[in-house]
């Protein structure tokens, strides 16, 4: 079951703007969860290029604890989004929503009107409860297949 948690206060910032041991903690979380992440290096350099690439990688902090809630990348060319992720402690309190609208409301006020992203096969559900359609299947960098979610904004 679902539910918001209003007695969580939370921002969300820019992952430059954060401490030191909030960065080496989503690092830690990216490598546990997915496989294709092998090691800090390669999630410095993924982060480096969306950051390169005319894009920007934000975390929720819970303000009162200032533990790491969750992170979104954005790719504003392209309109993509990325590397969403809440932090097991907080999973189904509504932050994974709560991070999308973020994204999307980032995307709107730069005029966009559609955006993109890649998941896989066992995430397509929670996106399409969010609004998102399903458009096919791509190979993605790592070589697995990605399923291509779209949405009109
Ligand atoms: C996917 C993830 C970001 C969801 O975050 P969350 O904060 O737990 O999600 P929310 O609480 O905001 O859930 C929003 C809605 O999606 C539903 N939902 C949550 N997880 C779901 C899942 N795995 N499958 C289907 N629906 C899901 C919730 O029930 C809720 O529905 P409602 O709005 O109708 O009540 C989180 O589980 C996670 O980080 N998973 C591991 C990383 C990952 O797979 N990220 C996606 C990469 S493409």
């Amino acid at each position: 079951m679902n539910s918001t948690s209003p007695h969580i206060r939370s921002e969300i910032i820019k992952y430059s703007k954060c401490p030191k041991y909030i960065q080496e903690e989503i690092i830690r979380q990216f490598l546990k969860e997915w496989d294709d992440y092998k090691d800090k290096t390669y999630v410095d350099r993924w982060i480096t290029e969306l950051l390169e690439d005319n894009g920007q990688f934000y975390v929720m902090i819970d303000i009162d604890t200032n533990k790491f809630i969750g992170t979104i990348g954005i790719q504003f060319g392209e309109t993509h989004i990325d590397g969403v992720l809440v932090s097991p402690a907080y999973r189904n309190h509504g932050f994974g929503k709560r991070l999308l609208q973020f994204a999307e409301n980032q995307l709107k006020k730069k005029n966009t009107d559609k955006v993109s992203l890649y998941c896989y096969e066992h995430m397509c559900a929670f996106y399409i409860n969010l609004g998102w359609t399903h458009n096919g299947v791509i190979k993605m960098k790592n070589g697995l297949l990605g399923h291509v979610m779209k949405k009109k904004l």
